[in-house]
């Protein structure tokens, strides 16, 4: 059984967990379930991005050390990933002394593709990324999603090599042995290299900024935050000697955000390269949530917190909106009233009910029995396709296929109508294959509603009906109302 290994980015801890950071770790967790139901020995990684010019900045106005700042807020993602049932076997963080050693002996080891030179570019220290002078010119000297001067940077620094790595690179895209999810994105990067890749510097004076990873015999620089950060994949996983590197590399699936594709199909398959490593078999980018329709930013303070989200309704509800509700090859758009209407319309009105009304039939007419229960028929093949390309909104789409089919199913079967002609085996037989039914879309929902899928095999489960405490979607009334 070959073994599976997930990963999401790392977020920066200079701001709160929000819903696009939430969104990755839920997609990333459907894969790992998804394995581990399927018998593969599944490894599943998660973890912070502390180092960088962006964190040192808002520790000192917190009045914090790096350190300080980053032990409280790595936390706050620590928590996010347990409140959202997510499964990760490893957490990271950057400034683990662990990634620190491991990160060093990389570099070490891509000594051949590093050299030393004058670096001179435009920085912004809001993307800890450079710029072309063309995007600087273009948005007039200031990061628009920063609203920040970029700074000019003229500096001495390492350099790495990408440029030797071009064609390797491109051929690894081309021909899938470096799968990018979805064609759109997988096109984009592809013109991205077809305009060249240029070295890319990967150091910063230690007297600019000082908050980051030493490099190795150089008291002078320490390494540039993304290039550090990249290294986490193989790191938390004992790179070199270590048996789960040994057993799990290369990854299976690595989920990022679209914002930071280039360092992903470019930057880190040609680190992978100079290592003489295998990369990645599938990257898999996700697009932006907006809310409300506009762009999340701190300048428009519209963030919303994922915490509220999962009170308000619940973990699972949290995490079927935004797997079935934002586009998994698109964007898309979160509102309090988009999801008051999945929760309404699907959650409670269409799985709840298919399962309630089931419940409440067997108990009526059966007195909890269920008898014997037929297997599983329905062809899950379009199923199965969505998950293997990351498609989890057309994944639960064949889901609710089904539970539109089953309360279909009971509508025109009407189990009261036989239960009035007195047909026992026929309405045994009827309730049987409804909780069979039931039983295969709780199976189907594991990797994306845990607690309502283990719930429903708990009531369907033993041949006889346990009785749920109370509906698996109830109506509320806490929630924000649709507005008129
Ligand atoms: N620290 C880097 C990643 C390093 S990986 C070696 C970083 N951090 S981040 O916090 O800015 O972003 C983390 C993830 O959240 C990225 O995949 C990013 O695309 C994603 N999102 C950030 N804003 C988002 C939305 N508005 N919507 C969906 N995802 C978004 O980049």
């Amino acid at each position: 059984m070959s073994n599976f290994y997930v990963t999401t980015s790392i977020p920066y801890v200079n701001g709160e967990p929000h819903l696009g950071h939430a969104m990755e770790f839920v997609m990333a967790d459907v894969l790992a379930r998804h394995a581990r139901i399927n018998h593969k020995p599944t490894l599943f990684s998660a973890g912070t991005d502390e180092h960088g010019g962006k964190i040192a900045e808002k520790a000192a106005e917190l009045k914090l050390t790096p350190e300080q700042f980053a032990d409280q807020m790595s936390q706050h993602f620590k928590q996010l990933l347990s409140d959202l049932n997510i499964t990760n076997d490893f957490f990271i963080r950057t400034t683990d002394k662990d990634h620190e050693k491991r990160a060093q002996l990389i570099w070490q080891k891509l000594n051949a593709y590093i050299y030393k030179g004058k670096y001179s570019g435009w920085y912004c220290t809001g993307h800890e990324e450079y710029f072309p002078e063309k995007v600087v010119k273009a948005n007039k000297g200031v990061c628009p999603d920063h609203n920040r001067p970029y700074e000019e940077l003229t500096e001495e620094n390492y350099f790495f090599k990408l440029s030797a790595f071009t064609a390797k690179i491109k051929q690894a895209i081309e021909t899938d042995e470096l799968r990018v999810i979805p064609d759109s994105r997988k096109n984009e990067i592809l013109s991205v290299i077809n305009d060249g890749l240029e070295d890319i510097s990967i150091s910063r004076p230690k007297d600019k900024i000082s908050w980051g990873i030493a490099v190795p015999d150089d008291t002078e620089q320490v390494m540039y935050v993304w290039f550090e950060a990249l290294m986490n994949y193989i790191t938390v996983l004992g790179y070199p000697d270590g048996e789960d590197f040994k057993n799990f590399w290369p990854a299976n699936v690595q989920v990022v955000g679209k914002d930071i594709l280039r360092f992903h199909a470019a930057i880190w398959p040609a680190m992978l390269m100079g290592l003489e490593l295998p990369v990645a078999k599938t990257l898999y980018v996700h697009g932006f949530i907006d809310i409300n329709g506009k762009k999340m930013s701190k300048s428009l303070g519209n963030f919303v917190n994922p915490n509220e989200v999962i009170q308000k309704y619940s973990v699972d509800t949290f995490r079927y909106f935004f797997l079935r509700h934002i586009a998994s090859w698109g964007d898309g758009d979160f509102s309090w009233e988009r999801l008051e209407a999945a929760y309404n319309d699907e959650l409670a009105d269409q799985l709840g009910n298919a399962v309630s009304r089931t419940a409440a039939m067997i108990t009526r007419y059966q007195k909890d029995l269920i008898g014997e229960i037929p297997a599983a028929d329905h062809d899950i093949a379009a199923y199965k396709q969505a998950i293997a390309d990351c498609r989890f909104d057309r994944a639960l789409d064949s889901v609710w296929e089904q539970v539109r089919g089953l309360n279909q199913y009971i509508d025109e079967t009407k189990p009261w109508e036989i239960a009035k002609t007195k047909d026992e085996t026929h309405l045994r037989e009827v309730l049987a294959y409804l909780a069979a039914s039931l039983l295969e879309i709780a199976v189907l929902l594991q990797p994306f509603l845990p607690d309502t899928a283990a719930k429903i095999i708990e009531v369907f489960g033993s041949g006889v009906l346990k009785p749920l405490p109370e509906s698996l979607f109830p109506k509320h009334e806490a929630a924000a109302k649709p507005k008129a």
